[in-house]
């Protein structure tokens, strides 16, 4: 039921069920059943998001504030091409180990 209500409402509504979702989470969000490639620069600084609500669904964009999950801060050891994980379920995070693939629609 809340489910079809975020697909079929738009504003307040759907603002409202995403601060219930936040704070009932004790998983990460599934934010794509794919990867992300992610140029990095060596030497800098990344945050990958760990709940899944970021809107880039790979870097950390703060959404996470509330939820208990922390980033996980690293940094780039050396100018690379990754495939970061969106889906939240990989075990080498924050690359994509391949997990996605056995997801089913609803995780
Ligand atoms: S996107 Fe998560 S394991 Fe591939």
């Amino acid at each position: 039921m809340l489910r079809h209500a975020q697909v079929c409402y738009t504003g307040g509504l759907e603002f409202t069920f995403t601060l219930l979702e936040k704070f009932k989470m004790d998983k990460p969000k599934v934010a794509a059943c794919f990867p992300k490639q992610v140029e990095l620069e060596a030497g800098k600084n990344y945050a990958y998001c760990t709940c899944g609500l970021s809107a880039d669904g790979a870097l950390c964009d703060g959404s996470h504030k509330g939820t208990g999950f922390t980033p996980n801060v690293f940094k780039a050891e050396a100018d690379e091409t990754v495939w970061m994980c969106q889906c939240k379920q990989t075990g080498n995070a924050p690359k994509c180990d391949g997990t996605h693939k056995s997801l089913d629609a609803d995780d």
